[in-house]
């Protein structure tokens, strides 16, 4: 390791930024991936929507060094204040939410957010959601500015023409959607597969059909929680999606079922909260992990899961944390 740097100012062998000081002990240079070409220091991306804009975070982990990616929070055409009431429910080994996609809109986030957190040096995905096929296109065009690494295309959120149903849950609609945001970016286009299927492996051939250069999955589950005392819904919202450790195996399933059907590399999500759980998703073909609800818990997660990776590959002597991927043996 002749770039190996020892002294103040690195850790690890990595130069910490000023903003990153005080954060972290740890960098993973033997993690690397490259995922869709975009070089990633590790193969853990922390999920949209629980990670803030990022900067919230660096307080906690080290965002040049610790982090593979970050999808940024959901992206919408106009600014949104989110869902009125709460927002948040705690269930047994997850959590529930209808946040409301709150963001300040695809404009205003170039403008404002972006220059801040583009000064780390760790990919971005630009997480989007709109209401109509074509506003997906202008969300895509939008976002695809210097800073942003790939759009990550969020098919969970009501299509305003199709009586609010998800893009997600028909596969022509959703191979729409892959098919104009492919045409109005020339950066990877990922798309976000929604769990509230009969058939993923449907709707996975279709996007990628559409042109999508690779997969996430999955979103929340749908559910919602009761209070008996008001008997009235928890969320103010009334349903909820579902995130955490419940929804693991459902997620694990869904990627190993997908991972079957289509070529394109995936991105494995679905209550992750350590390393050994990143490592079933590779397992059952996940090319690189995001890590969302864990964050939640332990602000730290993605730094903890990325060394509880490394010390899994030196005891299993595996040379690259990627030969992991797809080694399930059925
Ligand atoms: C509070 C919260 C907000 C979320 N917001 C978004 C979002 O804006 N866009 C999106 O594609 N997914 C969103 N998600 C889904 C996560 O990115 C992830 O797909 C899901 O939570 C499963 O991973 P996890 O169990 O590790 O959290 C959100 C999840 C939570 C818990």
């Amino acid at each position: 390791m002749a770039d190996y740097k020892i002294g103040p100012g690195y850790v690890h062998g990595y130069e910490v930024s000023p903003k990153d000081k005080n954060n972290t002990k740890r960098a993973y240079k033997d993690l690397g991936v490259t995922f869709c070409g975009i070089p990633m220091k590790n193969p853990i991306v922390a999920a949209s929507g629980t990670f803030g804009n990022g900067p919230e975070y660096a307080d906690y982990l080290d965002l040049s060094h610790e982090v593979g990616a970050i999808s940024i929070k959901g992206l919408t055409p106009k600014g949104r204040p989110g869902n009125a009431g709460t927002r948040v429910a705690e269930t047994p080994s997850g959590m529930l939410n209808c946040i409301g996609l709150e963001n300040p809109g695809a404009e205003a986030f170039v403008e404002t957010v972006l220059p801040t957190l583009a000064s780390y040096d760790v990919p971005l995905f630009a997480n989007v959601s709109a209401g109509t096929v074509d506003e997906f296109g202008y969300m895509a065009e939008t976002l695809s500015v210097p800073g942003i690494a790939a759009i990550e295309v969020n098919i969970s959120c009501p299509n305003v023409k199709n009586e609010g149903l998800a893009f997600g849950v028909d596969a022509k609609v959703a191979a729409q959607v892959a098919a104009e945001v492919r045409k109005r970016t020339t950066l990877p286009v990922i798309m976000k597969l929604s769990p509230n299927v009969t058939n993923i492996v449907e709707i996975a051939k279709a996007v990628v059909d559409a042109g999508a250069d690779a997969l996430s999955l999955i979103n929340t589950l749908l559910g919602m929680a009761i209070d008996i005392r008001t008997k009235r819904p928890i969320l103010g919202n009334l349903y909820g999606g579902l995130s955490g450790p419940a929804i693991k195996p459902v997620a694990l399933r869904m990627v190993h079922q997908v991972a079957r059907a289509v070529d394109v590399p995936i991105i494995g999500m679905g209550g992750i909260m350590t390393g050994t759980d990143a490592v079933e998703f590779m397992m059952a073909g996940a090319d690189i992990v995001s890590v969302g609800t864990a964050t939640v818990v332990d602000p730290r997660a993605i730094g903890r899961i990325a060394e509880e990776m490394h010390e899994y590959c030196e005891k299993e002597k595996i040379e690259h944390v990627s030969d992991i991927t797809d080694t399930l043996q059925v």
